[in-house]
């Protein structure tokens, strides 16, 4: 006699009501630090932490629609990640794949969009296929953005904004005395995204390794040792209690 296996349908995940928070971030940006030194503690190889942040990435989507985040940027490979051991690139190259294979049904049933920062055209041919189509099956959801930076720099994507705006003035497409902060953030791989109001950067390391560099001016900062596989609700809930907290000035009173 043959078990039938019990058929799990993906789950709707639920936005909180009533929550002690006065407010959110709107955009939330994360540093995903600290897979490598999660898995040498383990005794295990670096990939072991690549693989297991996985699911923490799922599970981080799913708190941000809890708590009614509308847009979730996360940093997974940076233009200079590129300098690491071979192995470990490709290893990285195809956890896209892995990713979307597992999760990509219970982010299209809760209406989440993907889309992508970073030099897409810099990235082999099968992460870009993958992701493409994850693309254009969320294209039309209007729930969570989540916004994956891969293959993405500060400054690379500053440096491009600066060459296609020179481009744009030599060929009489815009006027110089017409550029502004917000004509100068089209030209930015985030082009109609508002900036980020917290970023999060776990691991214990405090810097921005060349994250958004333009985006983050006025951006709340929150760190925490916590290595990004252990990353979980609880230490998210306590960044989202300290965001709260907080009080943005913007260089007013
Ligand atoms: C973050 O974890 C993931 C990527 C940069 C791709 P690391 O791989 O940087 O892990 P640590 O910082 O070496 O522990
Ligand atoms: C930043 O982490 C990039 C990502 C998390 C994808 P790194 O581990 O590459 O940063 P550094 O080298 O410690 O500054
Ligand atoms: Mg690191």
């Amino acid at each position: 006699m043959s078990m039938k296996l019990p058929f799990f349908k993906n789950k709707q995940i639920k936005v909180l009501k009533n929550t002690e928070l006065s407010k959110v971030p709107h955009h939330l940006a994360i540093i995903m630090d600290g897979n490598g030194r999660w898995a040498k503690k383990r005794g295990l190889p670096r990939i072991a932490g690549h693989k297991a942040a996985m699911d923490v990435v799922q599970n981080t989507v799913r708190t941000a629609i809890k708590y009614d985040i509308k847009i979730l940027t996360l940093f997974t490979f940076s233009t200079e990640n590129w300098k690491r051991p071979r192995p470990e690139v490709d290893f990285l190259m195809k956890l896209p794949k892995e990713f979307l294979h597992v999760y990509l049904p219970e982010l299209i049933e809760n209406n989440v969009r993907i889309e992508t920062i970073g030099d897409f055209e810099g990235l082999p041919e099968g992460t870009k296929k993958v992701i493409n189509h994850a693309k254009e099956k969320t294209r039309n959801n209007d729930g969570l953005l989540l916004n994956f930076a891969i293959n993405y720099g500060g400054r690379f994507e500053i440096m491009k904004a600066v060459k296609q705006l020179a481009a744009d003035i030599e060929n009489k497409e815009l006027q110089a005395d017409a550029v502004d902060e917000s004509v100068f953030s089209r030209y930015l791989f985030t082009n109609g995204l508002p900036d980020p109001d917290l970023l999060i950067r776990t691991s214990g390391e405090q810097r921005l390794s060349n994250f958004l560099l333009w985006q983050l001016a006025y951006s709340e900062f929150w760190f925490t040792d916590t290595l990004w596989p252990d990353f979980n609700e609880t230490i998210f809930y306590q960044a989202l209690v300290e965001y709260d907290q907080r009080i943005r000035r913007y260089g007013g009173l």
